[in-house]
């Protein structure tokens, strides 16, 4: 998928079958590849997105070791279909535990199509160490959800076991989180956006009455690429201050922009940690961008209210409640609730 993206694609289409254990396809409508790349993509350390020593420096694609397609063709029997706007016909090439077994041209769109079967069909001992189809499943749920949140002009299908699953179109990036999300989200969330000369964070933040008892819908991304780091989580709780008890989780969606040399995201395996030259920078940026985006939309309410009624106290120190989950924020639960749960020291719900 990250392949599909840094190809230009603008439709992306995931197809698996026993949860990728006997098959992982992904087809798109990206620049493809002609035939002499395709006979080098499966080599290790072949990689077509780094030029210079310089662009090591500022690697803006997802994708740039030369790694993946190597690893993954040496465990399993893979199909590729690739066809560039140049050529009449596609290259197909099918790889069997790094052997190139079959060349041939065929009919195809333009783009890529790569078929992953039988995962670890030449190393049955790490076949044993898959886990159920159930969680298996879910890896390949996550990774799809976090690739396509953070592209949401593209669009996006997964089809397990021909059900279809996802069927995203392109969309703005509210719409696509509540496309996977749910409808509960339309309501919850707060826009973010705030910029330094060094570091933007934008995005999406849940309002502080819409929390989760799990950290699930949490997602950080740098230079849109996705990524965890327990530090700047804590660095969102930290925006949000008081408004929201112990062992209640917001949801976040939030994008960091930073000069890439500024960063290193060749530190972990698999990509999902990053180094910052500075973080204590991007942490700072975050919480005052949480802070100032939940300071905007608590004006808003406040200045609703008081051409309404007459509260008392200091009411910049209002914030909402935590109600259940299906109990959501419009515009007149806002109002019902304020009334509701005014405790005496003027924090609602405290
Ligand atoms: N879907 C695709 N469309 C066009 N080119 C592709 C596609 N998939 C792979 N390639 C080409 O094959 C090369 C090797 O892909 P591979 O994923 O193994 O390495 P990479 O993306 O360069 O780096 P990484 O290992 O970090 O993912 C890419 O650099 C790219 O040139
Ligand atoms: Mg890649």
């Amino acid at each position: 998928m990250e392949n599909s993206i840094d190809s230009g694609a603008s439709k992306i289409t995931v197809i698996i079958k026993d949860a990728g254990k006997s098959l992982v396809q992904v087809i798109d409508n990206g620049t493809g590849m002609p035939e002499e790349d395709a006979a080098l993509c499966f080599l290790r350390h072949s990689t077509s997105k780094v030029e210079t020593y310089e662009d090591l420096e500022s690697i803006m694609t997802l994708g740039f070791r030369g790694e993946a397609l190597a690893s993954i063709a040496s465990v399993a029997q893979v199909e590729l279909r690739t066809r560039t706007m140049n050529d009449e016909l596609a290259t197909f090439i099918k790889i069997e535990g790094s052997e190139e077994v079959e060349r041939s041209k065929v009919a195809a769109d333009i783009g890529t199509s790569v078929s992953v079967r039988n995962l670890f069909f030449n190393t049955p001992g790490r076949r044993n160490f898959l886990k159920s189809n159930q969680t298996e499943f879910r890896h390949i749920y996550d990774t799809f959800v976090k690739l396509s949140v953070a592209n949401p002009d593209k669009e996006f299908e997964l089809i397990n076991n021909d059900d279809k699953i996802f069927d995203l179109k392109s969309s703005s990036a509210k719409e696509r989180i509540i496309s996977i999300f749910g409808k509960d989200f339309s309501d919850a969330l707060i826009d973010v956006d705030h910029k330094n000369e060094k570091v933007r964070v934008f995005g999406f933040i849940s309002k502080p009455n819409f929390t989760k008892k799990t950290r699930q819908d949490q997602f950080l991304y740098l230079n849109n690429r996705y990524f965890t780091n327990k530090n700047l989580n804590f660095a969102v709780y930290s925006g949000y201050d008081d408004l929201i008890e112990k062992g209640d989780y917001p949801s976040f969606f939030l994008f960091i922009e930073i000069d890439p040399k500024k960063v290193d995201v060749n530190v972990h395996p698999s990509k999902m940690e990053v180094k910052f030259e500075d973080e204590s920078l991007a942490f700072g940026t975050i919480r005052k961008s949480v802070k100032e985006s939940l300071g905007k939309a608590d004006l808003v309410f406040n200045v609703g209210f008081s051409n309404t009624l007459s509260l008392g106290g200091d009411s910049e120190s209002f914030t909402f409640t935590q109600p259940s989950r299906e109990s959501r924020d419009t515009p007149a639960t806002r109002h019902e609730r304020h009334w509701q749960d005014v405790s005496p020291k003027g924090r609602i719900g405290s």
